[in-house]
């Protein structure tokens, strides 16, 4: 059962994957600035426990919605669930998404297919349904790219280029939108601790990530700063700032072949056991 907001002032924040990692913190963070969140994430014990979390917070108005993005009609259930709820939102974060870090041939094609649907088809169908609701609104959408998606990176190429897409994706939206009141902005981070993969990453890139990583609670402040104020680009914090300045300074070519020395522990890795999916 969905529950019925009649409370016209509030601004609605729809956050995808909003029950872990990044996505959580966004959304405590929103909630600290007196936005109400309406969370879509697996429905599992994160979701349980965001729920928990958001319910010892006063005065916190909250919504969840335990759905996984990539089945069919997702998109359908979230309208149809926002609607039940009375919930116009005013802001939407597209952050659900994930990577893979390895050679290209470890990682299986039904998981490259789940990363780029998820990543990317997602967040457009989602752009797109809520467009309706969100020219009345007249808010933001911050689309989660990543510091990587203009590099791009070695043994992650898929996932850097579902990141590219989203940042020239938000970009060219964003000029779109300016007719609308709507602004998108494209967030970029480094990498971040969240997940089992993260930490490998960061293992990968020795003393530098050690360096770069930040935790998601971290950056949080500044990305929900930069939506509403309506940022283009959001980088959270100096270093990836300096990354991604120091990253225009290189010609590509020996910035390719430096990234890829950096990475390039992954040809020790073993192929990974095949997964059975049902
Ligand atoms: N971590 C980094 O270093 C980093 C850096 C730059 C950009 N990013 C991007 O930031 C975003 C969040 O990353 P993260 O590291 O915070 O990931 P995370 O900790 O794994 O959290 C991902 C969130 O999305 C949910 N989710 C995953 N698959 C889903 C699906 N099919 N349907 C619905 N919800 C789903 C997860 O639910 P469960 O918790 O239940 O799995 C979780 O709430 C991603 O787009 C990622 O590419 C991450």
């Amino acid at each position: 059962m969905t529950k019925a907001y009649h409370q016209p002032r509030l601004e609605w924040v729809v956050v995808t994957g909003g029950s872990h990692g990044i996505g959580r913190a966004l959304a405590l963070e929103c909630v600290q600035r007196d936005l109400a969140v309406a969370i879509v994430a697996l429905p599992n014990a994160d979701l349980r426990h965001v729920e928990e979390e958001l319910a010892e917070i006063p005065g916190a108005v909250f919504a969840t919605l335990g759905l996984n993005l990539v089945e069919p009609g997702a998109v359908a259930k979230i309208v149809t669930w926002l609607e039940t709820g009375n919930i116009r939102p005013k802001y939407l974060i597209n952050n659900a998404g994930f990577g893979r870090g390895g050679l290209f041939e470890h990682t299986s094609w039904i998981e490259y297919q789940t990363m780029m649907q998820l990543n990317n088809q997602v967040m457009v169908d989602l752009t797109y349904a809520l467009l309706p609701v969100l020219k009345t609104t007249r808010g933001g959408i911050l689309n989660m790219s990543s510091v990587e998606a203009t590099l791009p990176l070695h043994y992650k190429s898929v996932y850097t280029g579902t990141k590219a897409f989203v940042y020239n994706y938000s970009l060219a939206l964003r000029e779109e939108f300016r007719y609308y009141d709507i602004s998108v902005s494209a967030l970029c981070p480094g990498p971040v601790i969240t997940n089992k993969d993260g930490l490998k990453r960061v293992k990968a890139m020795g003393t530098l990530a050690k360096i770069a990583v930040t935790m998601p609670e971290d950056l949080a402040p500044e990305a929900i700063d930069g939506m509403l104020k309506g940022k283009a680009v959001i980088r959270p914090g100096f270093l990836v700032k300096l990354m991604a300045f120091l990253g225009k300074l290189f010609p590509r070519p020996l910035k390719l072949r430096i990234l890829e020395k950096m990475f390039s522990k992954y040809r020790e890795e073993e192929k990974p056991a095949a997964k059975v999916i049902h």
